[in-house]
């Protein structure tokens, strides 16, 4: 997938800013407060429909005003073009959004179309924060190549909610709560069984695109891992049905803590993936610029899987990625990026990439200042 042209009116800091991308690697260079983010933001507008930090459309709508525009030209692998337009209008109080100038009535329909691949210092959180950030990482990627595994997710979610509050009203109430519960045990069970092999098949075929891209960006002198933690004593070889007979023995062991707790101590939901460099849990004992390169490698390792599954190369946005890299690994990040498709790159200053990359025809080095966006060319300061 490519992105030939994006429009941006309207939008965060943009009034009304235009590229022409190239199909390499784009750098858009500028200082703090410019509007660095916000254009990547917009991409992720043509590629998921909304924000990726989860901001709502009033925020993301250029103060003052009262409607905002994203609109694009994308390009398959294949050839195929796609006009998408993302609009949002205060009067209507609703985004619309339009593929081909056909609307588009489930925005979740459009995930998975045009995959991306973004890096941005939220994703923080999947190495340093609490697991349910690596869960969520783990849940949208799986989901973006599988609407089986979506819908189980939703599933559980809700039986999950029903559940809990079985146990708090008894627990408040001092029932038993036996019988209630059971029906909605089966039901968990049942999906909870197939979430955790999902989970189990996914984290067996994406860890070694991990290792593999750690490999690449920092060498042999660290040896990274990444095995999922659950909470019901399964390993990888098992199948749903003995998934399903363990979960069912781990919700009885915990049955009196459920009761003394008033929620569900065991399932997917509580479940981890532990990473380790050199044996160690990155959680407690990495660096910064350790934390950041396991980011990088679980970005590449999505940008294979998602290239696999969805059978299109997906489009990358990496913001501020070089910030804790040293030279060596941005030099080799630089490397890696070469053959990955597209990428938008943002950064305040272009030392990490001099001499690394050749501008012009397949890369394009833009500069953003006070919400526009000017060609290096245009901007009259060749290279
Ligand atoms: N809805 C909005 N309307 C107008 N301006 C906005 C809106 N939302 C954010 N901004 C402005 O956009 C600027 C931030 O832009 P952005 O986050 O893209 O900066 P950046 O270039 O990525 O900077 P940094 O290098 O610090 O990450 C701020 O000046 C902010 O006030
Ligand atoms: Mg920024």
């Amino acid at each position: 997938m490519n992105v030939r042209r994006i429009q941006l009116k309207g939008f965060r800091n943009h009034e009304h800013t235009e590229i022409d991308c190239a199909p390499g690697i784009n750098v858009l260079l500028g200082k703090n407060g410019e509007g660095k983010t916000n254009t990547l933001e917009g991409f992720s507008y043509l590629c998921l429909t909304k924000s990726f930090f989860g901001s709502n459309d009033s925020t993301v709508l250029r103060s003052g005003q009262t409607a905002f525009e994203v609109d694009g030209l994308l390009c398959s692998d294949a050839g195929t073009e796609y006009r998408v337009r993302a609009a949002f209008d205060t009067h209507q109080g609703e985004k619309e959004f339009f593929i081909n100038t056909s609307p588009i009535e489930r925005f979740s329909s459009v995930i998975g179309q045009f995959p991306v691949v973004i890096l941005s210092p939220e994703a923080g959180a999947i190495t340093g924060g609490a697991p349910a950030e690596r869960r969520r990482f783990m849940d949208f990627v799986i989901s973006q190549s599988s609407k089986r595994y979506l819908e189980d997710l939703l599933d559980y979610r809700r039986i999950l909610r029903q559940r809990n509050r079985i146990l708090l009203d008894a627990k408040l109430g001092r029932t038993d709560p036996s019988r209630e519960l059971e029906p909605w045990d089966t039901e968990l069970v049942d999906r909870g069984a197939r979430i955790l092999v999902k989970r189990r098949t996914f984290a067996a075929e994406f860890s070694p695109h991990v290792v593999q891209a750690y490999r690449q960006l920092v060498g042999e002198l660290e040896s990274p891992s990444m095995n999922y933690r659950s909470s019901i004593p399964t390993e990888e070889t098992q199948t749903e049905q003995e998934t399903r007979k363990l979960f069912e023995q781990q919700l009885e062991r915990t049955r009196p803590d459920e009761r003394r707790s008033g929620t569900t101590m065991a399932g997917p939901h509580r479940d981890d993936i532990e990473f380790t460099v050199n044996n160690l849990a990155l959680k407690h004992y990495a660096s910064q610029g350790q934390h950041k390169s396991v980011q990088i490698s679980l970005k590449m390792a999505e940008f294979r899987y998602l290239e696999e599954y969805c059978r299109e190369t997906p489009i990358l946005l990496l913001d501020d990625v070089f910030s804790e890299l040293d030279a060596d690994r941005a030099e080799r990040l630089l490397g890696m990026l070469d053959g990955m498709g597209q990428a938008f790159i943002t950064a305040t200053g272009d030392e990490m990439l001099r001499g690394q990359v050749t501008w012009g025809g397949k890369n394009k080095k833009f500069f953003v200042q006070r919400g526009t966006v000017v060609y290096e060319e245009a901007a009259g300061v060749v290279r």
